[in-house]
């Protein structure tokens, strides 16, 4: 009923030929073979007392708390969703680990003249690139670390950064610009961060990837840069101004310049995006065994993210549909419990068409206390911290659709898994 706990490890980039169709333009997508590491079930299920307690979905709206507040700092104004967040009080220092290890989607990218491979976990509401620096010591143990000097393309742009992503979860170190590839793609001047200190979050038994890449807009860069995908298309590597997400627990892709075709089946359904700097855009509903639990809705699609995270309220109406879901804090605020047997229909739709969240992909697998494989973990939960005025919709929903960014136009797009 859930995914088995896999290790997969990163793979290089592989280069795909382009490919021509007749009568159209030559298409440039690219591939980019994206992985998973597992982890979160076998952390969790060794987690009983609440100072181990995992709470990843809680970092997911501080990491967009501290974005929003950066996008002010950006624009000048105020973010448009910043209402929908409660003021960030709390100081919970079992909420404070960064992003558990099974969050980690990561993809390989080469930084510099000599080419040099890094993988970066691939996040859609962030809009920064950091690798961890030579000059990083223990905190960076077990992550590639960079030197610049090697890099004839390497510029020090001489500006310190702090980089949050939760309260304790902090990376510092100097903005640098440099050449970097990603499938082979080269950005020619790219605005990143050499990581001079990871703090524990970001530490290798905690984050796996070297560094992260930011899949947002600008105007949520703490760098107040272009993202590296969007440099790509700035800099006219792309036929078009698109990447193409499929998530799975394994053939997970990246497509740069365009959608794969193999892919998916039928048409997209697309939404225009209600402000670019998340990936943000309104749902329709959200829909559990025939019960409509949320009318339209703002929503921030994260790859980030594991969970489809909504305020106590809504996701409290959202398990009273679901037969047998109990509320289960002691695995962390907000986390709820499922039958490990469930089947309950649950869809959320979106840009006028239905994605079904299907029940492999919604059960989490055993939590301990229940070794007999009765109660397992949900995939959804509630954020205190949210009120309601927008949801998060993350790695459970990005993996039962095939999605198309389209930066070029400002929307997003839904199709049918091949
Ligand atoms: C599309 O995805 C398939 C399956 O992952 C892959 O084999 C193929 O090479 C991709 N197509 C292109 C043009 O990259
Ligand atoms: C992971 O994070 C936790 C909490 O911040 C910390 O106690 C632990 O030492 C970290 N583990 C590693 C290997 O960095
Ligand atoms: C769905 O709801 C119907 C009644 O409205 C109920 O009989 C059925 O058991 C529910 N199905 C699930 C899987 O919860």
């Amino acid at each position: 009923m859930y995914f088995p706990l896999t290790l997969v490890f990163a793979a290089l980039p592989i280069l795909v030929a382009a490919v021509s169709l007749a009568g159209s333009p030559v298409s440039r997508g690219i591939s980019v073979p994206i992985s998973k590491r597992g982890g979160l079930r076998g952390v969790r299920s060794l987690s009983v007392s609440t100072s181990q307690t995992r709470l990843p979905y809680y970092h997911t709206c501080r990491k967009i708390g501290y974005r929003m507040v950066v996008y002010e700092q950006n624009t000048g104004r105020q973010h448009p969703l910043a209402g929908g967040l409660k003021p960030m009080g709390r100081r919970d220092s079992a909420s404070e680990t960064l992003i558990d290890d099974s969050e980690l989607w990561f993809g390989s990218i080469s930084i510099g003249t000599h080419v040099d491979s890094f993988t970066v976990n691939l996040d859609t509401a962030s809009s920064d690139l950091f690798v961890p620096s030579f000059k990083c010591g223990s905190s960076c143990w077990g992550h590639k670390t960079y030197d610049p000097s090697a890099s004839a393309h390497s510029n020090d742009l001489g500006i310190p950064f702090t980089l949050t992503l939760g309260d304790s979860d902090i990376v510092t170190g100097e903005q640098y610009s440099d050449s970097i590839q990603v499938a082979g793609l080269t950005a020619s001047a790219q605005t990143l961060g050499l990581a001079t200190s990871y703090s524990e979050g970001f530490q290798i038994g905690n984050f796996s990837a070297d560094g992260l890449m930011g899949m947002g807009f600008p105007s949520i860069s703490v760098f107040n840069a272009v993202p590296p995908l969007q440099t790509l298309i700035s800099e006219n590597m792309l036929t078009s101004p698109v990447f193409g997400i499929k998530l799975a627990t394994l053939g997970s892709d990246l497509f740069l310049g365009g959608v794969n075709n193999s892919l998916f089946t039928g048409d997209f359904s697309w939404v225009s995006l209600s402000n670019a700097g998340f990936w943000q855009a309104p749902f329709d509903a959200v829909i559990v065994n025939g019960t409509r639990i949320v009318g339209k809705t703002e929503t921030i699609f994260d790859t980030g993210t594991m969970k489809i995270l909504g305020d106590s309220a809504g996701i409290a109406k959202f398990f009273a549909s679901i037969h047998g879901a109990n509320s289960a804090p002691e695995y962390g605020d907000g986390t709820y419990t499922i039958p490990c047997d469930f089947d309950t229909p649950i869809s959320v739709w979106v840009g006028g068409t239905e994605v079904k969240i299907s029940a492999a992909s919604f059960n989490l697998g055993p939590l301990q206390g229940s070794e007999d494989g009765t109660t397992c973990e949900a995939g959804a939960a509630a954020d205190s911290t949210l009120t309601g005025e927008f949801w998060i919709l993350g790695q459970i929903f990005l993996q039962n659709v095939y999605s198309a960014w389209d930066v070029g136009n400002l929307r997003i797009g839904f199709a049918t898994l091949a």
